[in-house]
């Protein structure tokens, strides 16, 4: 079987109800991402981190995986499939990926705000547990804290990532603005003879010579095309 792998962005979950973060309405007009999504946001005002991240779980309890997360799922049959999502939210699991890498950290995830990279700290949360609130503890006593890689924060699965990538026969970009690092420089370690596929309803500057084959719809649609072009089924 053919490694298939993808990398998917916001714009995989906008469908899905979720806004993206760039763009007119998305996330980070509403909310500064200094903020929510900095080490220094969070060392300012805990308690407001926190509830942004409970507010974002809670519409996880909302929202459900859209026709481009089941489509990828779907790949599943004729292809050896690798999901590399800068999303935190678990769609692509909920949806039956089996091998989801998550680089920026999981929403239902929480972990030791002195070292979040600990692993004996680093939790599941079940449903119930979704409201975090400042004074819950990880078990090495510090207050538990979001399990979110932020702006400034190193990218411990990046390592992974690239393993993946450069055994990739096919690569599949999906709604990313390939505005952030180093997500976005992991097409560079796709093999010359992989497949390049971009799937996003706007125009996307990969920042690359490599040629791509363009899908210009939304993830549903897109992934749909995908599998008909990759000739599925
Ligand atoms: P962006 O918000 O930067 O980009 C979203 C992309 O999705 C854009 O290219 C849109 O055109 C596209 N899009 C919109 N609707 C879509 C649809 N229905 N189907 C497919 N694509 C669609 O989001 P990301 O590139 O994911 O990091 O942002 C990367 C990182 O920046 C995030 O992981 C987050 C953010 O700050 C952290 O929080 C660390």
């Amino acid at each position: 079987m053919k490694n298939l792998v993808v990398l998917s962005g916001a714009g995989m979950s906008a469908e899905s109800g979720i806004s993206t973060f760039r763009g007119g309405g998305g996330l980070w007009d509403k909310y500064p991402v200094e903020q929510v999504a900095t080490p220094e946001g969070y060392a300012k005002d805990p308690e407001l981190v926190i509830n942004f991240y409970n507010e974002r779980r809670k519409q996880l309890l909302e929202v459900v995986p859209n026709g481009g997360h089941l489509g990828i799922a779907d790949l599943e049959k004729d292809f050896n499939v690798t999901v590399i999502t800068q999303n935190i939210d678990n769609l692509h699991e909920r949806a039956g990926s089996k091998h989801v890498i998550h680089l920026h950290g999981e929403l239902t995830k929480v972990c030791s705000s002195r070292n979040p990279n600990d692993y004996r700290y680093i939790k599941e949360l079940s449903p119930e547990e979704y409201q975090v609130r400042l004074g819950d503890k990880a078990g090495d006593g510090s207050q538990l804290r979001p399990f979110i890689v932020w702006f400034g924060e190193s990218v411990p699965m990046i390592e992974t990532a690239i393993e993946y990538v450069e055994s990739a026969d096919i690569f599949v970009i999906i709604g990313t603005s390939m505005n952030v690092y180093p997500a976005a420089g992991l097409l560079n370690y796709a093999p010359q003879d992989t497949e390049i596929y971009l799937i996003d309803p706007n125009p996307v500057d990969i920042h690359s010579y490599r040629k791509v084959s363009v899908i210009q719809k939304g993830a549903s649609e897109g992934v749909e095309e995908l599998s008909a072009l990759l000739n599925t089924d």
